[in-house]
């Protein structure tokens, strides 16, 4: 086969309609490594119509399915991380009439007053919180936890989770979990201070805010009455999924710098999750598992043979093997015809590139689906898993966007 040139694009110039990545209801939740709604977009506009069913594997913060909403696209969304079934309602909220800024304040005072308490079963909950204010985010949870739930109470609840990172040792800055010196002075300096005001308020305003951008969504979106399903909690290797979908828009996990549930423990705690789950749930990411086939593809073989390290290897096919495992899983509830249209990296490992992207493309032609083309986006920023937007993470200076379809 000859080689494969890739079409040079910027996908934010391409989709000048979207100027702001956060716009409607998409930043609602942080998520490390999201899209941008641009490439969605892009894909949704080019290889997909009014009405499909698009599902997305690694769905993560659900980027797919609220474009798909936006764009009357159906969507189907898997993901590992359970956070998933926590933003979905609140980022695509399934009700027609705009929420009422007096209700929201009805339970936000009651919840102030509130004697019920609920304490995240997590046996170090104590190195991530001075006692005083774990005691006051515990009263704020009990509360929340103890009424009917509605979007009033999920609006909220999203607030809460980013207080509670707020207000603990645990740098709020960044995604990870991870106790800083900084952020453990932070808090001793704010101990002297009016903190509960200040605790409160965050609460307050966040959960305001987050009722305004539901509120947009729901003014520009009166009359769409496609579906997005989801499922989080799940390996998407082996979900049956109970739908014929016309495209995969897709974007699997980087192959190093990856550990979304690590970084998700402390919200999976506040939302009632055990250690246990939790444990489980890790074990599932994709690369810590361990390789169940080794996949086979010219590209991969020739990374292989010059990679020395074993433990890289290793790292290597299990990212490969269950990568794959997840996309063929859905890949095969399309129909003929339909596009997957997956976007990736191509990192470095070892000082060694791996097009993700071609061996990808090798493993899927081989097995009925045919090459359209392969978009290159160069990076400007994105936040991963550390403090700053990375401008390479990865050590990457581009991302693919590639495109198969169905024979
Ligand atoms: C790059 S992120 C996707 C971000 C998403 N495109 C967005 O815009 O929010 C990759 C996702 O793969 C998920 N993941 C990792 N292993 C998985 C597995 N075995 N099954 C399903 N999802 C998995 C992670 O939880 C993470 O949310």
């Amino acid at each position: 086969m000859h080689q494969i040139q890739s079409d040079l694009v910027s996908f934010r110039e391409l989709v000048p309609e979207i100027s702001d990545t956060g716009y409607l209801t998409h930043a609602i939740f942080y998520y490390p490594a999201k899209f941008i709604p641009q490439v969605v977009r892009y894909a949704i506009n080019t290889y997909t119509k009014e009405g499909d069913w698009i599902i997305d594997p690694f769905a993560g913060s659900g980027t797919v399915g609220l474009e798909a909403y936006l764009c009357k696209r159906n969507a189907v969304l898997l993901d590992l991380n359970p956070l998933l079934n926590h933003i979905i309602p609140l980022k695509i909220c399934p009700y027609k009439e705009r929420l009422k800024k007096g209700h929201l304040f009805e339970l936000l005072e009651e919840m102030v007053q509130s004697a019920h308490h609920f304490i995240p079963s997590w046996s170090n909950v104590d190195y991530w919180y001075p006692p005083e204010m774990l005691e006051v985010l515990s009263k704020y949870w009990g509360y929340i936890k103890n009424i009917d739930r509605s979007p009033y109470t999920q609006i909220v609840e999203s607030a809460l989770l980013k207080t509670s990172k707020h207000f603990s040792y645990a740098e709020h800055r960044i995604p990870k979990l991870y106790r800083s010196k900084r952020k453990k002075s932070y808090i001793e300096d704010l101990l002297k201070t009016e903190w509960k005001d200040k605790l409160k308020e965050m609460v307050y305003t966040v959960s305001l805010k987050t009722l305004q951008d539901i509120n947009n969504f729901i003014s520009i979106t009166p009359k769409h009455k496609n579906r997005v399903e989801y499922k989080g909690g799940i390996d998407s290797s082996h979900y049956q999924v109970g739908h014929a979908c016309d495209a995969l828009i897709t974007s699997p996990p980087y192959l190093q710098a990856q550990e979304y549930i690590r970084t998700a423990k402390m919200d999976l705690f506040w939302l009632g999750f055990e250690e246990e789950e939790i444990r489980k749930l890790a074990r599932l990411e994709i690369p810590y598992r361990k390789a169940d086939r080794i996949i086979q593809a010219k590209t991969l073989d020739s990374v292989r043979t010059v990679l020395e390290r074993k433990d890289l290897i290793n790292l290597l096919d299990s990212y490969f093997c269950h990568t794959i495992n997840a996309l063929e899983n859905s890949m095969n509830s399309l129909k003929s015809n339909a596009t997957a249209c997956i976007f990736v990296g191509n990192p470095s490992i070892d000082g060694i590139k791996v097009e993700i992207w071609r061996i990808l493309m090798e493993y899927f032609t081989q097995r009925g689906f045919i090459f359209e083309k392969v978009y290159e986006d160069k990076i400007k920023t994105r936040q991963l898993f550390g403090a700053r937007k990375n401008k390479n993470p990865d050590g990457m200076k581009s991302e693919y966007l590639l495109i198969l379809r169905k024979a």
